[in-house]
């Protein structure tokens, strides 16, 4: 790994890359139209990127990475494919960058780094109204996917999120502290009634 100032609990995930039919799901299941922004939050080697610029009508992509090997690689595939005026690759830390001109998120995280990279995923999805995120194999902690696709004999999924995810994973979290909540008093009153019987 790079000797980039990139602190340890930024880290989000190793690198691994999506594989090519992965690719072509996401591709298909973003809809992209040619005034989207695509940002690959950790991009590796920017396959997803390019792919979905050769392949939609998609002019305009950003990817992020921190590890100084990946980025370069990235770099590299952009110019050998001549993509550079649609794809830029950012040297950088995905928990701060600024992507709030980003309509459609790609990620592909650990579970750990999902949980960071939440919030992130969460303003875009409330303040940029059209804005929506693909992940790969690993759902997103306490959002609830808009579509669940699965694509490979191992039952490998993409999770897609839109602003409806942010409301009812905000409902369904409400119904669940209520629900408990009543479950705990109701315990409660039983326990004091039969203290008090005896
Ligand atoms: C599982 S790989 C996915 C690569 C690519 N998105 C793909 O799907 O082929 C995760 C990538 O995130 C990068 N990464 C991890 N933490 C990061 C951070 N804080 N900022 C930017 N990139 C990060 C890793 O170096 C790695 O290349």
């Amino acid at each position: 790994m790079s000797k980039q100032a990139v602190k340890s609990e930024s880290y989000l995930a190793p690198f691994n890359p999506t594989d090519k039919g992965a690719i072509s799901q996401v591709v298909k299941l973003a809809n992209f139209l040619d005034t989207d922004v695509l940002c690959d939050l950790g991009c590796g080697d920017g396959r997803v990127l390019i792919n979905a610029v050769k392949k939609s009508p998609l002019q305009r992509a950003i990817g992020v990475e921190y590890d100084e090997v990946y980025y370069k690689r990235a770099k590299e595939a952009v110019a050998k494919e001549g993509l550079e005026r649609q794809i830029s690759i950012i040297f950088g830390d995905a928990n701060v960058v600024d992507t709030s001109e980003v309509t459609v998120f790609f990620v592909y995280l650990v579970p750990e780094g999902l949980k960071k990279i939440r919030p992130k995923v969460i303003d875009a999805l409330t303040q940029n109204p059209g804005c929506r995120v693909l992940s790969n194999i690993f759902s997103i902690p306490d959002l609830v996917p808009t579509a669940v696709f699965r694509y490979s004999r191992a039952n490998l999924k993409l999770f897609l999120y839109d602003a409806q995810s942010v409301r009812v994973g905000s409902k369904a979290f409400f119904e669940f502290s209520r629900r408990y909540v009543s479950v705990v008093v109701a315990a409660l009153f039983v326990s004091v009634s039969w203290l008090s019987s005896r």
